[in-house]
């Protein structure tokens, strides 16, 4: 089939111009599947002759394994396998996906004796039913040669290295314009301060879940995953087989967050056992062993130097970093990117360190980089406007800047100016009375109002979708990308009934399943702006196909029945994207299940979303608690693909953001590693009671260098920016300053002289 390549550098002008219909919104077009449960998702599935897994897991947190008895397993009435060991043959590591792997860490359990961190499994049991399985892991029991852990930034043996030296790739150096030390030093206004935050896990509602099946030699696996590709490529190396052999399928994913963007330690032993038994496993990873299983936000901490004139404008940040690591994988960090470009400062210096801990590789969970480093920096800038006299936001306004300081090159968009304005009037900032303390509520609270931007790179990927027009008129979608309920298939359906003129009932999406179209990562917010750049060549192609002109309604039903009764074979095309500057290869990269994102710099242009986010707290003033009364965001994102699911999308990343400045904290356990409050009863997310009015607004202005759709991603710059404009609103309640998340109601009553000890 051909598969023309469409590059997005040319703006499709159409698209540009005012259009009632284009700004119209669809409802999720899959929201009836989820709630009614139809929806399926990975675990839902039950091939005949299904057998249950469960894993077994390490107590403790490093060492070697000396003798595993798994007499008692096996005894329980029901067991099939209790394996404890995997041969190389059989299984090999898949390799870590930082140097060309497809894992999530390098350390692929049950290959060997050596234990690197808490809950690291040590025997897959499987059984004739759930129940079986797990009464039989409970009954495994290993002895261990222990070591102590490190699990902390300040434990004696965790191990600190430089990331540029330790990482010499570009992708992985500091960012530095100019001489920042210098010009620090120079400045009249200065601030310097650190900021910290814990460790914490993503908690989707959909547990990670696995179905493996072997039909022939031919393996399916039901996985949530926002990375098919990866699972299919990654389990063909660590079975030693041909990919084309292996099927990934994700039609849905019950929440991502960067929790599924790799191949999971237990997929490939599940594959195993399942061709040892000759039967379907499923294995759903309990939620105590996701915390220990996966990847998670690791402790980060920040000092920012920030330099001033004394009109606010700022003249100068250096931002020094250290993020916690696994002690066998280097997980790199990308603090610095983002604050160097959220205002125009001319001096930049960053410099990220990672330090070496006994846990599990973290990774990605949304904004991994951007939610600390922009709480550290906009915490910091509106400490700038409270020494300076400055309005925080009039400082913002006055630093912004429509050129990349880091490039010289400007931005494609960006209207984080409009954002503030906008959000400043929505929300009545006029109203706020500067002082801290100055303003109450009727019941007494403090009052308190804060403001903060947030960045996050507009990021895009090599995409493909094919289109099929159905005999009924309708059209069926197969792109690159994973729908993890951030909207994916409805951004898709409207793209395709806008573009047509059809309803978006007549558009079927599938996505996620490496048996269509290959499969690319979708994380870093770049899954709309990859996938749709496809979809909207797709149908260029589908136009030529059907003789139709390049603009305006087709009427799909009437050439479907022509089609057919000329007896020529449906209309099928395929169109491959790829974001500006990338060449051939990264097709090359997408169908071998390897990530390729492109951005933020782009060949003569840098690419950003953008936000802007205005908190009102209530503090009580005798028990401290904080609530978040109201949040005004007000989004640049470029052109808006789905009304509907974007501002979903917003709400959910404040609310999440609500979470991660006040509640949300991993614990870990100095003594014996792992993490003590691993489940949802004392890992405290925000509840509905938590959250009250959320306000969400959207530039929607189309960026005109990304893509023909001029669509930037919305996800993760959600959350940017939300953690310190609550801190910012606390303070201006309370007048305290508070420099590590989460800040808990102890952190609040607190007194400056006798701060209660945060263990981050
Ligand atoms: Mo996202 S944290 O890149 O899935």
């Amino acid at each position: 089939m051909s598969a023309p390549t469409h590059r997005d550098s040319a703006p499709d002008a159409r698209l540009h111009a005012p259009d009632a219909r284009a700004a119209t919104p669809i409802p999720r077009v899959d929201a009836y599947e989820k709630v009614t449960g139809a929806a399926r998702y990975s675990a839902d599935r039950t091939p005949p002759g299904l057998a249950h897994a469960m894993l077994a897991v390490a107590t403790v947190g490093r060492g070697r394994v000396t003798h595993v008895e798994t007499a008692a397993a096996r005894a329980v009435a029901g067991v099939l396998l209790v394996l404890t060991r995997f041969e190389e043959h059989e299984l090999r590591p898949a390799g870590y996906r930082l140097s060309g792997g497809y894992g999530f860490q390098t350390l692929q359990p049950l290959l060997d004796d050596r234990i690197a961190y808490r809950g690291q499994p040590i025997a897959l049991v499987v059984a004739e039913t759930l129940v079986a399985a797990t009464e039989a892991a409970a009954l495994v029991e290993a002895r261990y040669a222990a070591e102590p852990v490190a699990v902390t930034l300040d434990a004696p043996g965790a191990e600190t290295v430089g990331q540029a030296a330790a990482l010499p790739q570009p992708m992985f150096a500091d960012t530095a314009v100019g001489d920042a030390d210098a010009a620090f030093a120079r400045s009249p206004v200065r601030f310097d301060g650190e900021f910290g935050i814990s460790a914490q896990h993503q908690v989707p509602m959909e547990l990670l879940g696995t179905v493996a099946e072997w039909r022939g030699d031919d393996l399916v696996v039901h996985e949530c995953t926002q990375n098919s590709g990866a699972v299919q490529h990654g389990l063909a190396r660590q079975l030693g087989i041909d990919p084309a052999r292996v099927r990934v399928v994700s039609p849905q994913v019950g929440g991502g967050f960067g929790q599924k963007t790799w191949l999971q330690s237990h997929v490939g032993p599940l594959a195993v056992a399942a061709r040892r038994l000759g039967r379907p496993v499923k294995l759903v990873v309990p939620r105590t062993q996701t915390f220990h299983g996966s990847t998670f936000r690791p402790a980060s901490r920040h000092r920012i130097r920030l330099g001033a004139d004394r009109s606010g404008r700022l003249t100068a940040a250096v931002h020094e970093t250290r993020q916690q690591t696994s002690r066998h994988d280097l997980f790199a960090s990308d603090f610095t990117s983002v604050t160097a470009r959220m205002y125009g400062i001319a001096d930049f210096r960053g410099h990220q360190r990672l330090t070496r801990t006994d846990v599990q590789t973290p990774g990605f969970m949304r904004a991994p980089f951007e939610h600390a480093a922009v709480f550290a920096l906009e915490s910091a800038v509106d400490e700038i406007a409270c020494a300076t006299g400055r309005d925080p936001v009039a400082l913002r306004l006055a630093n912004d800047t429509g050129t990349d300081p880091v490039t010289g090159r400007p931005f494609s968009s960006r209207h984080l100016a409009a954002c503030l304005r906008r959000g400043a009037e929505r929300f009545g900032w006029a109203a706020r009375t500067p002082r801290p303390g100055s303003m109450r509520a009727a019941d007494g609270a403090l009052v308190g109002w804060g403001v903060a931007a947030g960045a996050y790179r507009a990021s895009a990927g090599p995409a493909v979708a094919r289109l099929r027009l159905a005999a009924d008129g309708g059209i069926a979608v197969e792109a690159s990308g994973h729908e993890m309920g951030q909207g994916l298939r409805t951004a898709v359906a409207r793209t395709v009934a806008l573009d047509l003129g059809i309803a978006a009932e007549s558009v079927r999406v599938g996505v996620g399943d490496t048996g269509g179209v290959p499969q690319h990562l979708t994380a870093g917010s770049w899954g709309t702006a990859t996938a749709l750049p496809a979809v909207h060549a797709a149908l260029r192609e589908l136009r030529v196909r059907l003789g139709a002109p390049d603009e305006g309604p087709v009427d799909t039903v009437a050439a479907a029945a022509e089609l057919a009764a000329a007896g020529r074979p449906e209309a099928v095309v395929e169109a491959l994207s790829l974001p500006p500057g990338q060449s051939a290869q990264a097709a090359d990269r997408l169908r071998a299940g390897l990530p390729t994102p492109a951005g933020p710099e782009y060949p003569g242009f840098s690419a950003f979303s953008f936000i802007a986010h205005f908190v009102e707290v209530r503090v009580e003033p005798a028990i401290g608690r904080v609530r978040v009364e109201r949040v005004v965001s007000v989004v640049d994102c470029g052109r808006v693909a789905s009304p509907v699911t974007a501002a979903g999308q917003i709400r959910g990343g404040v609310v999440w953001g609500i979470g991660a400045a006040l509640r949300e904290r991993s614990e870990p356990d100095p003594r014996f590693g792992g993490f003590l409050n691993a489940d949802l009863a004392e890992y405290v997310v925000p509840v509905n009671a938590d959250v009250r009015r959320i306000d969400v607004d959207f530039i929607d202005a189309p960026d005109p260098l990304v893509n023909a759709l001029g669509v930037k991603g919305c996800g993760e710059v959600a959350l940017v920016g939300v953690a310190p404009a609550i801190a910012n609103a606390i303070h201006h309640a309370t007048g305290r300053r508070h420099r590590s998340l989460p800040i808990r109601v102890e952190d609040v009553l607190a007194r400056e002289d006798g701060m209660i000890a945060n263990s981050w």
